[in-house]
């Protein structure tokens, strides 16, 4: 009977929310969900969101059922925007883009399809990553084992360990990359280091399976940001690409993404197409409505499409800005003379701070700064009046 049933422990990320909510001081500082928040700490719609569900409105869409694999004209806009509305892989037809569920949903299917075509495959993921990963594949039934990814010496790049465990997994593994702004320590390959990855990864017949997250989030340009999947495409390699449009359109709740499969020929992809609907048909039956509308107008029409533009530097910009602000008061405050510079090379909305999963907790209770136990906190819920305070919270909480 349900007696039987145990307490799940709070979820990593969204645990922390919850934590936050309940606690009522004043100077409480969420920085555990990624989620972009205003230099006011507010959640922000984008205009050019709020544009095009207007335009929605007028039109008196309906809300039918989508068929299985979402809408269709946002899986048209959704593959350009990755690939490059010109790449050739496009004119081929070799890509299978089904609408999913945001970065998870999407993740999930891949995940499902990886179980149902190719049983016994691994999946590498990198250590750390998204803690969400581990129980996705977990939940489908997909072996993984981590590569090195984060050295801590460095707070930057273990890239010989990356190479090593990369070769070393038995051919045809899978490799799970964040196709920008690695979540959570903010540490990208360099335009090199992606082409040594690709080098090996076509070497040893793995497939890539990208999580594209952050596209546009990261640097502010939408091209730069997916150039590492472009880079693995042009090379002729088969691969899966997650995408999520939750933090670049802000549409956390719309639970809007897609699943990207680039095959060698139109026939497979057409195939495989087929198969992903297959496994999302009794998952959910067919996705949402509304967030694909928004994103398909968004993408679609030029004006909106160059306003997303603005708004998505902006977003960016504010990080970038939180970043330097949080460096300079550290650099200040601390008199130990240690070198914080490493926050200034992480991207997108993370810095992984180096704190230990003690030191995450004992933040927490002394200064209400919530952060996850891995020791990232998430730069887009910082203000720039609060740098000053984290700082101080931070420097108390490393050396006490
Ligand atoms: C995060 O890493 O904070 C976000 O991707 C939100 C989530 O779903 O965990």
């Amino acid at each position: 009977q349900f007696e039987g049933i145990t307490m799940a422990p709070p979820d990593p990320i969204l645990g922390v929310s919850e934590a936050f909510k309940a606690d009522t001081n004043e100077l409480k500082l969420n920085l555990g969900v990624g989620a972009y928040r205003t230099e006011d700490l507010q959640p922000y719609v984008l205009n050019v969101v709020k544009k095009a569900e207007n335009l929605m409105l007028e039109r008196g869409e309906n809300k039918e059922y989508l068929p299985i694999e979402g809408l269709s004209a946002f899986n048209k806009v959704t593959s350009e925007l990755l690939f490059g509305a010109d790449n050739p892989v496009l004119q081929q037809q070799r890509v299978a883009t089904i609408q999913g569920l945001s970065g998870t949903g999407s993740l999930r299917i891949a995940a499902a399809l990886i179980e149902r075509y190719f049983p016994g495959s691994k999946v590498l993921i990198s250590s750390p990553t998204w803690g969400n990963h581990k129980n996705i594949f977990n939940d489908a039934r997909v072996p993984w084992s981590e590569y090195q990814y984060y050295d801590p010496r460095t707070v930057g790049l273990d890239f010989a360990g990356m190479i090593d465990d990369i070769k070393a997994a038995p051919e045809g593994s899978f490799i799970l990359l964040h196709g920008c702004a690695h979540n959570p320590t903010g540490i990208d390959p360099t335009p090199e280091q992606w082409e040594k990855i690709a080098d090996l990864i076509q070497e040893k017949n793995h497939i890539p399976f990208f999580d594209v997250a952050y596209q546009g989030f990261a640097s502010g340009s939408l091209d730069q940001d997916a150039s590492s999947v472009r880079l693995f495409a042009a090379r002729g390699m088969e691969l899966l690409v997650a995408q999520s449009y939750s933090k670049n359109l802000g549409l956390y709740g719309e639970r809007i993404g897609a699943i990207n499969v680039l095959c060698s020929s139109a026939d497979a992809a057409t195939r495989v197409k087929s198969q992903l609907k297959r496994l999302a048909r009794p998952m959910y039956s067919n996705p949402p409505i509304h967030g694909a509308r928004i994103v398909a107008n968004v993408i679609g029409i030029p004006e909106l499409f160059s306003e997303w533009k603005k708004e998505m530097e902006m977003m960016a910009g504010r990080i970038k800005s939180v970043r330097q602000k949080l460096y300079d008061s550290l650099s200040v405050k601390d008199k130990s003379g240690k070198d914080w510079s490493f926050i200034l090379k992480q991207i997108g909305m993370f810095s992984f701070t180096g704190l230990s999963k003690a030191q995450s907790e004992s933040i927490t209770n002394k200064w209400h700064v919530y952060m996850t136990k891995d020791g990232r906190i998430s730069l887009a819920g910082l203000s720039s009046a609060k740098c000053e305070y984290l700082a101080d919270a931070i420097i108390d909480t490393y050396y006490n």
